[in-house]
Order: C-alpha cells, then structure tokens, then sequence
C-alpha cells in the first residue's frame, strides 16, 4: 500500500494506492459517510464491471447507499447531463457537508467533481479513478469540467477531492486501447521533468501494458507523486508550473477537435500524438536533438499509441489545425503559450511562438511521406 498526500493546506488529501482496495472500500471511505449514506456516480460501462464490488463492501460496512449511473464516453460532460446529474442529487437530499463518490474515468471524475462544487454552493467528494489515465492523472488535483460548444472543459471549476482511493486492479476490465490511452499520460511524467523515469517506462512499459501488476502499482504510484507535487507548487496554474503537466495537449487539442472529440481518436491518443509533435517541433526549432523527439516517438510507436498526424488518423492542413487552438485556455493576451523540450525530462513553457510556424510545422508533418 502506498500513501500520497496532496500538500494544500486545509485542502489537503491523502491518494490511496493499494491492489483490491475497491473490496475494502467499506472501511475505507466509512470517514466521509458522514450522514450514513455514500451516492455513488458512474456510468453503465464501470457499473457492470466495478460498481457491485463498491456496493458490497458498502454493505459490508452498513453504510448505505444510492447510485447514479449516466451514459459512458465524453458527450455526458455537458450541460444536459450535468442538469440530469444536479437535480437527481437534490431530489436524493444530498446535503453540503456529504460527500459524493465519483467512480469512473475522467469523464465521471469531471462531470461529478463539477457537482460537487456547484450543489448546495459546493459539496464534498471522492474520487475512485478507474481508467489508468484518471489514476495517474485527472483524479488528482482538483480540476473539474463539462465542454460548452465553444470547446471542451471550457466550464468547471478547481474542487479538490477530499480523498482518491486508487485500486489497479480495476484495470483488469478496462478495454486495452483505454489502457494504452492512459499510459500516454505516464510517459508523459518522464518527459516533463523526469528522464531516469522514461527510461523506466522504456523498459518498463510493455510488461505494464501486459499486466505486469508491480510495474502498474510503480507507475500509478511515481505518477501521482510527481502530480500531487506539482499540484502542491501551483495549484490554480498560475506560476507556470502546473501548465507543464498539458506536454502535448495543445497539438492534442487541435487533433481532437479535428476528430470531433470522438472514438476516432481518445483524449491520451491525442495527448500521445500531441507529445511526439512538441518534440518534433523543438527538434526542428533547435531546442533539443533529433534524435531525443525520435526517441520518444519509438516508445509511443511501441506502446502502440499515435505518434503524430498519420497515425492519429488527421490528414488537416496546418492552418486548420492552429485555427483550433484559439479556444485553449491557455491563451494568454492573445497569445498561446507552447510546451516546448530542451530534451527528455526538459520541458519547458515557450510564450513567443509565432503560430505561423507552428501551422507551417504541422503542414509539414500532415503532408510528409509515412516514416
Ligand atoms: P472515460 O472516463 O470516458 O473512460 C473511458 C472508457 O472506459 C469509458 O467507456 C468508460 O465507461 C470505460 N471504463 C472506465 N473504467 C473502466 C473499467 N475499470 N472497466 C471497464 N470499462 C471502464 O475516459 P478517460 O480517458 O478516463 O478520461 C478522459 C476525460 O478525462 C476527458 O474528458 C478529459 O478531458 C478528462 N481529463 C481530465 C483531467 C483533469 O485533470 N481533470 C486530466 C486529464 C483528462
Ligand atoms: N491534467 C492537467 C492538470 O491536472 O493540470
């Protein structure tokens, strides 16, 4: 079993990390039953797989409970769901010193975490992830959101969850396209700030996505700490330190949009692609060696994940693709702050790139012979 705490203050939570810790969540989330009864959101995929083993060891424990089960896959982080979900929890009575549990992927993490700060002016939460990519990533730190028609996660709020109770081995039902998706976001520690742990998922990676229990328990483990880390430094993204943790969601971005926020190409797919595209992209501005951007995209071509347009399956002009990163968050005076590699584990944030290049770049990359 292994314990992270998010450092924030009165804010602050521990991230539970242990093998079969879904059978002992009875015991475990018994703290925040505050009024008796746990209400339990998911969705129809993790219901059939997860939900029964979370109501038995409610059961097990005597506390009661009522679940929420929504449609699975992105569409339910909108305005119509998040309306379904909010008026299902005030004719439940849920009262603002209770505590919903959101058990899913990133989709239910974000939608119930938005609930949860906006019922009764803001309500309690836990999460437990069950998708890698909300376990090494969106269950930790806060970030809640649905998508509006101007682009996704354009409206939410930072809701810290009071606890995340991390179990590996609901991975065992996850789709394998879901995993490798999500181990686009582990890669993704290594290449921020941390190369001796790329050099691990390099060696490491393949037995992981095979099922290698230990290496998934190192991986969710050394992604969190290094998350809750820079959760702790910068909290709202405010000082540039949080901002590292979107490496290659900007290229991302513009491909998801390109696919409609579709199967066609998942969040980790896009954040995969959009990786190999930011080195690229310094490797050709000079910022780092040619051979650390192939480097990096050989592992992602390894775990079977996206290594650029082509492969993303995005055939768009360079233009068309710049055009949709106008509504990034990020944006900052009109201008749209990239996250660029001096190397492998040296990612920094560059605020003078002139989107021409960027959308010359990407022309290259959409018209240039298959590798
Ligand atoms: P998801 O929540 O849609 O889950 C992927 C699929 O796997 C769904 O069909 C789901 O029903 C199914 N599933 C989940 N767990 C399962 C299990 N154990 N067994 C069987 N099926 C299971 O997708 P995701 O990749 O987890 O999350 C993507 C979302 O996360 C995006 O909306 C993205 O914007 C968001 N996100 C948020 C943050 C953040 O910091 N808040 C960070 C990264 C991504
Ligand atoms: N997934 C990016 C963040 O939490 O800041």
């Amino acid at each position: 079993m292994t314990t992270v705490r998010v450092p924030l203050g009165e804010r602050s939570y521990d991230v539970l990390i242990e093998r079969g810790a879904l059978a002992r969540a009875g015991e475990l989330l018994a703290p925040y039953a505050t009024t008796g009864r746990l209400v339990i959101v998911t969705d129809g995929n993790v219901a059939s797989a997860q939900l029964p083993k979370l109501l038995a060891a409610l059961d097990g424990a005597g506390i009661a409970h009522a679940a929420i089960v929504l449609p699975p896959g992105e569409a339910s982080k909108s305005w119509t769901s998040l309306e379904a979900l909010t008026d299902r929890l005030l004719d439940l009575g849920v009262e603002r010193g209770e505590c919903l549990v959101a058990l899913g992927g990133g989709v239910i993490g974000d939608l119930a975490g938005f609930a949860a700060a906006i019922v009764k002016r803001g309500c309690g939460f836990v999460q437990i992830p069950t998708t890698l990519l909300a376990q090494v990533d969106s269950a930790v730190g806060g970030k809640t959101a649905i998508n509006s028609r101007a682009g996704k996660n354009l409206v939410g709020a930072f809701h810290q969850p009071r606890f995340v109770l991390i179990d590996p081995e609901v991975l065992d039902t996850l789709p394998p396209r879901e995993l490798r998706a999500g181990y686009a976001e582990v890669v993704k520690y290594g290449l921020i700030d941390d190369a001796d742990f790329f050099a691990w998922c390099e060696a490491n990676g393949a037995a992981l996505l095979a099922g290698d229990a230990d290496s998934r328990v190192h991986a969710i483990a050394h992604s969190v700490a290094a998350k809750a880390r820079i959760v702790g430094e910068d909290e709202r993204e405010t000082i540039g330190r949080r901002a590292l943790l979107n490496l290659g969601h900007t290229f991302g971005h513009a491909l998801e949009a390109e696919t409609g926020f579709s199967d066609a190409l998942l969040h980790g797919e896009a954040v995969a692609a959009g990786m190999a595209l930011a080195f690229r992209f310094s490797a050709r501005k000079g910022l780092c060696l040619a051979i650390d951007a192939e480097r990096v995209a050989a592992h992602l071509r390894a775990a079977r994940l996206p290594d650029g347009l082509a492969a993303a399956g995005v055939e768009t002009a360079g233009p068309t693709l710049v055009a949709h990163m106008a509504h990034d968050k990020k944006i900052e005076g009109g201008r749209l702050p990239f996250l660029l590699a001096r190397g492998i584990g040296e990612t920094f944030l560059a605020r003078d790139i002139d989107l021409a290049e960027v959308a010359a770049f990407l022309d290259d990359e959409a018209f240039a012979p298959a590798s």
